[in-house]
């Protein structure tokens, strides 16, 4: 099989397939988006729903257990990598994936929406770059049959790969190749000889995204400084951006956290949302609330606020920030009842002997000042407030990039113990 050398190269290359598959109807053809939103829209929410419940629910858990780590997962591609599953689950697996994914509809509305979702999130732009793949490893001696091969790489735009997983070196060169390519050699060596060892069936998830700031920020005004962590003890330096501007912001209660919204673009469709906590709250305990309170109704929060207030200026400092997480998601799904896919005995996927050795996301992240010229000059910088709010992001925070209309989390992260690069 060939390894795609670019992302759009392998959009239009799954295009071409759909339009010879459309006399066997053997997937959904893409449609309009706009239409299959209007046609379909209870079905998709419901879908998007549960994606981010399940986002919210796998950032809480790993924050848990990285108190004091900086690590940024992409919700959305472990959600997409677990809809491949779904697609080879019978019995128990499948209750199990249902339930952690909170799916409660049929396959064919499943590959629609991951095909809507996906539809917004790659929609390319000058300002915004965004480089996904999920890819399933299977073991040569393993038997998956070719329908299930076709609908993974036509319906998910994924890619199914046979390997000897006896040959460790050669399976784990291949698998990180594959994952440099798409990665534009960004997110090297993810995979290592004990992640293939004895394994059967591995999934991977690899997701870049770079995007410009609608208001970017101006290097001149960049200041090296402190960062400190909950407890207001130095931890260490960052590089602080700065800026003044009317973004929108809110203070959610229910969060114990302040949260700006810092736009991509000029689409009103990416943005980071940036949640800092209250004094003495950590980033843990505002994922567990944002988990009960969702990303929604924060969206609305501002909005309302943005309306009853109008634009006001605000002064934000926020890090520079470049992190690259390669974490190894088994131990947290188990968590979340994702277990049989993981057990020999249990498992009911493919085959008999088909169970999956590891679930491993690649991920990496680059916030810095960038905008193009015109977006800058859009920027005006009112300085006759007295005193405006201000933003100061010096201690652990978290952020979501997401996408607003299907409020998909491209990624999550949390920023606690910078290091300069
Ligand atoms: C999608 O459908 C809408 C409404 O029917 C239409 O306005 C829009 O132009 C269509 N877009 C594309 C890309 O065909
Ligand atoms: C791979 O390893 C398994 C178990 O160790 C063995 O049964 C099988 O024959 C090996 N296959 C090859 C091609 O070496
Ligand atoms: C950045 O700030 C410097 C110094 O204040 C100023 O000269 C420059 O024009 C600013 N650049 C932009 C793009 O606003
Ligand atoms: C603030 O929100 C309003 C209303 O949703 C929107 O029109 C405006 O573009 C937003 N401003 C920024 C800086 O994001």
């Amino acid at each position: 099989m060939l390894l795609r050398k670019a992302f759009f190269a392998f959009l239009s290359l799954n295009f071409c397939i759909l339009i010879h598959l459309t006399t066997s109807e053997f997937c959904t053809k893409l449609e309009n988006t706009s239409t299959v939103l209007q046609a379909n829209r209870a079905q998709f929410l419901s879908i998007a729903d549960g994606a981010e419940k399940f986002g919210l629910e796998l950032f809480t858990l790993i924050s848990t257990d990285a108190t004091d780590n900086d690590f940024v997962i992409s919700p959305f591609s472990v959600w997409a990598l677990l809809l491949l599953l779904v697609e080879a689950a019978s019995e128990n697996t499948l209750v199990e994936l249902n339930t952690a994914l909170r799916i409660n509809q049929d396959r064919q509305a499943l590959r629609q929406a991951f095909n809507v979702v996906q539809q917004f999130l790659l929609h390319k732009t000058s300002t915004i770059q965004v480089e996904n793949l999920q890819a399933m490893y299977y073991d040569t001696y393993e038997k998956v049959s070719p329908d299930y091969i076709r609908t993974l790489t036509t319906c998910y735009n994924a890619k199914a790969q046979n390997l000897n997983f006896n040959d460790t070196k050669i399976a784990v060169n291949f698998i990180n190749n594959a994952i440099k390519t798409e990665t534009k050699g960004l997110i090297s060596d993810a995979i290592t000889a004990d992640d293939v060892k004895n394994a059967r069936l591995l999934l991977t998830s690899t997701l870049y995204f770079k995007g410009q700031w609608q208001f970017p920020f101006n290097r001149s005004d960049t200041r090296r400084e402190i960062f400190y962590d909950m407890n207001g003890k130095p931890v260490g330096e960052v590089e602080m951006m700065f800026q003044m501007t009317p973004f929108n912001y809110t203070r959610i209660q229910d969060l114990q956290a302040h949260v700006l919204e810092l736009p991509y673009g000029n689409e009103n469709r990416l943005c980071m949302l940036a949640i800092l906590p209250n004094k003495g709250i950590s980033v843990n305990q505002v994922a567990q609330n944002l988990r009960k309170f969702g990303v929604r109704p924060i969206f609305n929060k501002i909005e309302e606020d943005a309306l009853n207030y109008g634009e006001q200026d605000v002064e934000v400092y926020l890090p520079r920030l470049e992190t690259t997480s390669t974490l190894s998601l088994r131990g947290t799904l188990e968590a979340m009842g994702i277990k049989s896919i993981f057990d020999p005995q249990t498992v009911n996927l493919l085959s008999q002997t088909s169970f999956v050795k590891d679930v491993i996301q690649s991920t990496k992240i680059i916030v810095n000042e960038e905008g193009t010229e015109a977006a800058a000059v859009v920027a005006a910088i009112l300085t006759n407030k007295i005193s405006p709010p201000k933003f100061y992001f010096n201690r652990p925070f978290m952020y979501l990039i997401a996408e607003k209309r299907s409020n998909t989390l491209l990624f999550a992260g949390q920023l606690s113990t910078p290091k300069l690069s």
